[in-house]
This record gives C-alpha cells, sequence and structure tokens, in this order.
C-alpha cells in the first residue's frame, strides 16, 4: 500500500488507516464552531514545518484576524518565510469588487494554480467550498468545475481538504462522491455534557475506523482520542 503523509492533526491519522494519502483530495464537513478551519489550519502548519508549503485559500477577508484566530503560535513565522501562504477569496476593503466573491470556481482553479505553481505548495485548504458552489444553479456544471480544481491539484501532487460547511443542500452532498476521503465533525450531547467527534465517512483504498471518535480543541490544537468509541461498544 502506498505511503501515507501525516496530517498533523494528533489522532486523525489513526482513524483514517494511517493517515491520507499523498496527492489525493478530501472532504471536511461539519457545522458552525466543529474545528473544521482550526483542523485544515493544522494540517497546513504541521506540513509547513515538514517542508511541504501549504496554501490556505479563505474567504475571510483578514489574514490577521485569521492569526489571531487560530491556537498556533508561528502561524506568522510561517507566512513571513513563505511556508505558508493565504489567499483570500474576496474583495479587500476599499476594492472595487462590491461584496460578493471575486471569482466563479474555475477563476479561483486558475488562480490557484497560479500559486501552486509558483510556490511549490503541497498541501492545500480551500475553507468553504460551499460560497462557490452556490454560484451553481445546476450539478453538471458544479461538478465540472469541481472535477477540474481536483484534477489540477493532483497534477501538482498537492493533498488538499476541501471544507464543506454543515447542513449542506443537496449540492453540496454531491461532492461527497467525488473525493477521495470525508471526515465529519460534530458534536453530541450527552446528559449534562457536549462532546465533539470526528467520525471518517469515507476513505478510499483503505480499511479505517467507522465510529465517532472523541474529539477536544485545545490551546495547542486538536486532539481526537483513541478511547472506546460513543457508539457500537
Ligand atoms: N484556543 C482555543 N482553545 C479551545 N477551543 C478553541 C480555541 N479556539 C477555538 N476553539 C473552539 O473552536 C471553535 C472554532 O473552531 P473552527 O473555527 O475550526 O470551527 P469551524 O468549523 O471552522 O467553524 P465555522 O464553520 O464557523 O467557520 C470555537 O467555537 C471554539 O469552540
Ligand atoms: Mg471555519
Amino acid at each position: 500500500m502506498e505511503t501515507r503523509i501525516k496530517s498533523g492533526v494528533t489522532g486523525l491519522d489513526g482513524i483514517l488507516g494511517g493517515g491520507f494519502f499523498p496527492g489525493q483530495t478530501y472532504g471536511i464537513t461539519g457545522g458552525p464552531g466543529s474545528g473544521k478551519s482550526i483542523l485544515s489550519m493544522e494540517f497546513l502548519v504541521r506540513g509547513a514545518e515538514g517542508g511541504e508549503r501549504g496554501l490556505y485559500v479563505t474567504s475571510e477577508v483578514s489574514a490577521d484576524k485569521l492569526v489571531r484566530q487560530m491556537p498556533f503560535r508561528d502561524l506568522q513565522g510561517l507566512i513571513d518565510r513563505g511556508d505558508l501562504v493565504v489567499f483570500c477569496t474576496r474583495p479587500q476593503p476599499g476594492e472595487a469588487t462590491g461584496d460578493t466573491e471575486k471569482f466563479d470556481l474555475a477563476g479561483l482553479t486558475y488562480m490557484i494554480k497560479h500559486y501552486v505553481r509558483n510556490n511549490g505548495i503541497k498541501r492545500v485548504a480551500f475553507d468553504s467550498v460551499n460560497a462557490f458552489v452556490q454560484q451553481y444553479e445546476d450539478e453538471r456544471p458544479l461538478r465540472r468545475a469541481v472535477n477540474d480544481l481536483i484534477g489540477m491539484l493532483e497534477s501538482y501532487g498537492c493533498t488538499t481538504l476541501l471544507i464543506f460547511e454543515g447542513s449542506r443542500e443537496t449540492a453540496t452532498d454531491s461532492l461527497d462522491y467525488m473525493v477521495d476521503g470525508v471526515v465529519e465533525l460534530g458534536r453530541l450531547e450527552t446528559n449534562q455534557d457536549v462532546v465533539r467527534y470526528a467520525q471518517v465517512r469515507k476513505m478510499r483504498g483503505t480499511s479505517h475506523e467507522m465510529n465517532k471518535r472523541a474529539m477536544e480543541i485545545r490551546e495547542n490544537g486538536i486532539l481526537i482520542t483513541n478511547m472506546k468509541p460513543f457508539f457500537g461498544d
């Protein structure tokens, strides 16, 4: 079996059956505050620290805000050294392009290709794809555009996380079929407690953990515990 790359998220490689396959594309799905951005940033940071440059494609206007929000001390250092590139898809304040996304998915694929080629990017997180999905009324052109994006990233050997925001409509559901794996983040309420979980819903080419696993978000990042599953025992 092909070697895996380390996600950098404690406990995630274990439930993936050994880690992500390099050069493949994965969906990270979950509701608001479920940890999608932190997980994807951790994936990029640990990659960059290990010599794989990262690209974070975000609809957040300000890179400063992003750096402040993420519980990683040296995010700014990685950005300053060019090991982590933040690309914002929204117009910056003062730009005359209105308040919608600057690109459609095809335009964005072109821009991302430019960054990947010029900066030797090996890990990409696209946070999130929802705004771009909503630009398409029909599923066929959407699937074609997503296929083009995935194909481009794979041709450059990038390992990619596509973030899908939760409570998805049919259009984004269908994207689950196009990626090589899907990790769902969520929360469970048990008596008085609310616990976070991570669950691998799909992982092509390997067996993997099927159950929901407890997840914590701490100052230094995410921890998926290797405890007994919540259900099924
Ligand atoms: N330093 C920290 N220590 C502990 N928990 C934190 C810390 N920072 C953030 N969190 C938790 O992580 C959540 C935010 O995680 P994250 O931004 O990754 O969510 P998300 O799934 O991307 O949400 P959205 O869909 O709104 O973008 C916060 O709501 C909080 O519960
Ligand atoms: Mg987020």
